[in-house]
């Protein structure tokens, strides 16, 4: 027990340090209390000076924070959390620093001890806290301390309430000082790194009084005792979320406390079905099995929890019906089933839970009529989820719902024809989203002046007609896109910041709308009016539109020339203009808009040349110029766009040779993106869902619409210019390329010898050029291409033989009269070489190219191929399949964390 007397020591040392103050107080206060809290408060850092009432003068039983005992004038509690919850804009500002000075041993009966939510800049949590004898509450939570856990805290016997929930980057080597906490009842470890310690469950079932355990994100990942056995007496709250336990849910939680309240085993991988011995909990009031691997039917027993509140299943592989028991769940305020794979019907009787608030069934694909009764009693009911199911909503037009609904999310169910009028009753609404829900009808006046109360609609992949010009807009997304929308763009208020109303058919001028002077207070980011019928030209109203950060006006009738006004909107990240009849030159003024990430000029009629500041746009990711009348050289500077993944110049009359710098261009360069490229310029989000970009490019030949994927995109589009000269070597250091169209120029020269690096290619088409020689035979180690035209060339010699070469067929390679063999009719004469494919990169295990059959690169191409190839394709293609489930369940867990914000705030009022 060396520690605690070096500390007390240093208490000594550190309070005579302090200066005499006013030595005549003579308050409640103990003298030697007030001068250890003195000596605190000097090594601590305070910028909202919170701590201002610990001064010399006065009594320290009235400074901010300190409780003493009313009879002893002891100080026995320290309040000095942080006063702001952490997405408060004070939250920052209030947070406590520094050191922590052993003084505060001096405080020998303090039993309750709040540090939460400060900052001490990871360093660890003081030893000598161990020396705190009679702490009963101590609280660390989120206060940034890092390091190993100090084991001394195993010495407070006393204490009942342990919080370190994420309390920073900590690590325990081992839990065996906790079996010294003999009294604890509450302990939090949540966020605390625990892989070390392979016993942590035996060692926190010693703990005999426990009643409320937090053990999330610990980086578990065994829930299998040991000694097989677990003696947990008193437990109420088990929430052992966002581990890493990928095992059956084991036997042994059937031998909790049967007095359990609340089980979250949240966010693991847990496996196999919901194992019946889970229904001895019967006063469960909370379980949340959520985004795990379990699978099986939803056992009926669950109706035998009566006290349920909350049953959270969603993100699992659940199947079979919903089971109709969950309607004698009479207390239940929260059925979250989202994202499984539930089929049949929505039982009736879930109509009868007068307490339900938020009902989630989404993502599934139970299917069937819902209708008046399955409402009947749910007159709390504030959220309804049915997107992305075969539900068929069918209710009498004069249906008034005993809701008042807030969250409305029925995308992708059904609800048409008619517009839905019983809508007209909730006056609460915050999002509506009844996108692609098949309504085919007008709508109603009186939807408008609903609609600009809410938050978020979305309305998108209907059939709703209606001439709009004189609505006002008032929500801060409005989503129409692909309706029948007619008449001139609506007016928007100063809330709109997201209007997305493409694919439609509004007609009138672009500056009726820009210029119109009830549109001049706007905050709008977004406007997307693609694919409409809006004509006239770009118009000079531009400064009114300093807010935009994606503008959209592709697939219009526009006309004229470019703006230079659209220099002033310097926030902007992406402009469309493709498919207009624009013409004339690029402005410069366009250099002034230094957040540019995407650029679509196609399929116009602008001429000129390609402005060299392009290349000083170092965020732009997309520069899209095909299909005009570009004339002049490539600009050299445009390898300076480190960030570049699409390069489309095609269709244009540029000349010249390619530039030899496109080695340059290093986000094509490497097979991963590289971290410094930021995406922001193709996806906008909001609370609640996004915006994301979308670009026609044509790859392989076809042309498609790329939006969530464009990020992966990594392609150089030359084709049908008049360029001449050698395809520059350089350009086979671009490793992470996946599409090369350089067909119908003037090129001519070999293919470069060292193609076969460009391990990412997966279509190449250099025909109808002069290009001449044999074809390299490193060409076969190209093992992700999948689509290859070197027609109409003069190229000479055999085919290599390999895995790859011979699956295209004859068309990839006619018109070159010296080619020959496979797959070519025409034979070579001379001695068949030994093919090359299977030993041709010593770099690669056997493995890499077993069973690549030739054929089967062809049908096989593209994210799959490469799933199974590559690892480090493999890498990235996982993590954008993960974040497309994580956009749904983002979704989802945004709308949890909604609830359970309600939760709190309802529980404290
Ligand atoms: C001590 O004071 C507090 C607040 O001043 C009061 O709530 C509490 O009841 C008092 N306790 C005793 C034992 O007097
Ligand atoms: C610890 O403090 C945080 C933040 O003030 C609070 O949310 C939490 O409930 C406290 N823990 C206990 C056990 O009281
Ligand atoms: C637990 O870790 C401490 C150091 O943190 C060490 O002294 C002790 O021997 C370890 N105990 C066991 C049982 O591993
Ligand atoms: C479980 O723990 C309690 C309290 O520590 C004890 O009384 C009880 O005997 C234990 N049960 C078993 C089966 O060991
Ligand atoms: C669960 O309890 C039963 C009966 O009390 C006991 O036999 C079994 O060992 C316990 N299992 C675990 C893992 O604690
Ligand atoms: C529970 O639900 C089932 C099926 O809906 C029903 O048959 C049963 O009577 C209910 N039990 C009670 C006690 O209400
Ligand atoms: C445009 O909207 C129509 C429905 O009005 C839809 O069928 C079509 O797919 C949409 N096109 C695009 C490109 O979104
Ligand atoms: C471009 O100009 C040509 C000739 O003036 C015209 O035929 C063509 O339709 C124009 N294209 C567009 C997209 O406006």
């Amino acid at each position: 027990m060396a520690t605690p007397t070096i500390a007390k020591v240093m208490v000594l040392v550190l309070v005579f340090a302090i200066p005499e103050g006013n030595s005549s107080w003579n308050g409640v206060c103990m003298e030697k209390e007030r001068r250890a809290l003195l000596s605190f408060k000097k090594g601590l850092t305070d910028p909202s000076n919170r701590l201002s009432s610990w001064s010399a003068q006065g009594d320290c039983c009235q400074w901010a924070g300190v409780h003493c005992d009313n009879i002893s004038h002891h100080v026995v509690e320290l309040h000095l959390g942080n006063p702001y919850d952490n997405d408060d804009i004070h939250y920052d500002m209030f947070k406590l620093g520094g050191k922590i000075s052993p003084s505060l041993l001096e405080l020998e009966y303090l039993t309750h001890f709040d540090l939460s939510w400060n900052d001490f800049g990871a360093t660890t949590i003081p030893s000598f806290f161990g020396s705190m004898a009679s702490l009963k509450y101590l609280n660390l939570s989120a206060a940034s301390f890092g390091g190993e856990f100090p084991h001394q805290l195993g010495e407070l016997s006393r204490l009942r309430y342990l919080d370190l929930g994420f309390v920073g980057s900590l690590f325990v080597e081992n839990l065996s000082w906790i079996s010294g906490l003999h009294s604890l009842e509450y302990l939090d470890m949540s966020g605390v790194d625990l892989s070390k310690e392979v016993q942590w469950l035996q060692a926190v079932s010693k703990l005999p009084s426990l009643s409320t355990l937090h053990l999330s994100g610990c980086q578990l990942d065994n829930m299998h005792p040991s000694d097989n056995f677990v003696n947990f007496t008193f437990l109420r709250v088990l929430d052992l979320s966002d581990n890493l336990f990928s095992h059956e849910i084991p036997n042994w939680m059937s031998n909790l406390s049967t007095s359990l309240l609340d089980l979250d085993l949240r966010g693991n991988s847990l496996q196999g079905p919901i194992p019946s011995t889970l229904s001895v909990h019967r006063k469960l009031s909370s379980l949340d099995l959520s985004m795990n691997g379990l699978t099986g039917q939803i056992p009926d027993w669950l109706g035998q929890l009566r006290q349920l509140k909350r049953l959270l299943l969603y993100g699992n592989s659940f199947y079979g019906p919903i089971p109709t028991t969950l309607g004698n769940l009479s207390s239940l305020e929260l059925l979250y089933l989202e994202g499984n794979k539930l089929s049949g019907n929505l039982p009736k009787n879930l109509g009868l839970l007068s307490h339900l608030e938020a009902l989630f069934i989404g993502y599934n694909s139970v299917g069937g009529i819902v209708s008046e009764v399955n409402f009947v009693k749910l007159s709390n009911l504030k959220v309804l989820s049915l997107s992305s199911t075969s539900l068929i909503l069918n209710v009498s037009s004069n249906w008034i719902p005993p809701f008042e609904l807030e969250y409305i999310w029925m995308s992708s169910c059904k609800i048409g024809p008619k517009f839905p009028v019983w809508l007209q009753t909730q006056t609460s609404i915050e999002v509506l989203d009844i996108s692609q829900s098949g309504i085919s009808d007008t709508a109603p006046d009186w939807f408008w002046d609903l609609a600009s109360g809410i938050q978020l609609v979305e309305l998108s992949g209907n059939q709703i007609d209606g001439d709009i010009s004189a609505a006002l807009l008032n929500s801060s997304v409005v989503s129409i896109r692909s309706n029948r929308f007619k008449g001139q763009l609506p007016h928007l208020s100063p809330n709109v910041k997201v209007l997305s109303a493409g694919n439609n058919t509004f007609s009138g001028t672009l500056s009726s709308f820009l210029c119109r002077k009830l549109n001049r207070m706007n905050n709008l980011e977004v406007l997307d009016i693609s694919s409409n019928l809006l004509s006239g030209e770009l118009s000079e109203c531009w400064m009114h539109w300093q807010s935009l950060t994606h503008i959209n006006l592709g697939n219009n009738l526009l006309s004229g020339k470019i703006a230079t006004s659209i220099g002033s909107l310097a926030k902007l990240e992406s402009l469309h203009l493709h498919k207009n009849r624009f013409i004339g030159d690029v402005p410069s003024s366009l250099g002034n808009c230094r957040s540019l990430g995407l650029i679509d000029l196609g399929e116009n009629n602008f001429t000129g040349v390609i402005p060299s500041w392009i290349g000083g746009s170092t965020s732009l990711l997309v520069l899209r110029l095909r299909s005009n009348c570009f004339a002049g050289n490539i600009p050299k500077s445009l390898c300076q766009l480190s960030s570049l993944i699409v390069l489309d110049l095609a269709l244009n009359n540029l000349s010249g040779t390619i530039p030899k710098c496109l080695n340059e261009l290093s986000a094509m360069a490497q097979t991963l993106t590289p971290d410094y490229v930021r995406f922001e310029a193709l996806e906008y989000g909001y609370d609640y869902g996004d915006y994301v970009e979308n670009l026609v490019l044509v790859i392989k030949g076809r042309e498609s619409e790329y939006n969530r994927i464009l990020k992966l995109i990594k392609v150089i589009d030359l084709s049908t210019n008049n360029l001449s000269g050698m395809i520059p070597t350089e350009i086979t250091s671009l490793l992470g390329l996946r599409y090369l169209y350089l067909s119908n120029n003037q090129l001519v020269g070999n293919i470069p010898e060292n193609i076969g690096n460009m391990v990412s290619l997966e279509s190449l088409d250099l025909s109808r050029n002069h290009l001449s020689g044999k074809l390299p035979d490193g060409m076969s180690r190209l093992t992700f291409l999948a689509h290859l035209n070197l027609s109409y060339n003069n190229f000479s010699g055999r085919i290599p033989l390999g895995t790859q070469l011979q699956s295209f067929g004859a068309p990839s390679y006619i018109g070159n009269a010296n080619l020959c063999g496979a797959p070519l009719s025409n034979s070579c004469t001379t001695v068949v070489p030994k093919p090359v494919g299977k030993g041709g990169d010593e770099s690669k295990p056997l493995w890499f190219y077993s069973g690549m059959a030739p054929g089967f690169a062809v049908g096989f191409c593209g994210v799959c191929g490469v799933l199974f190839f590559k690892r480090d394709w493999r890498h990235a293609y996982f993590q954008f399949l993960c974040d497309m489930k994580d956009r749904i369940y983002v979704a989802i867990i945004l709308k949890v964390s909604w609830f359970c914000q309600k939760i709190k705030s309802s529980n404290n009022a």
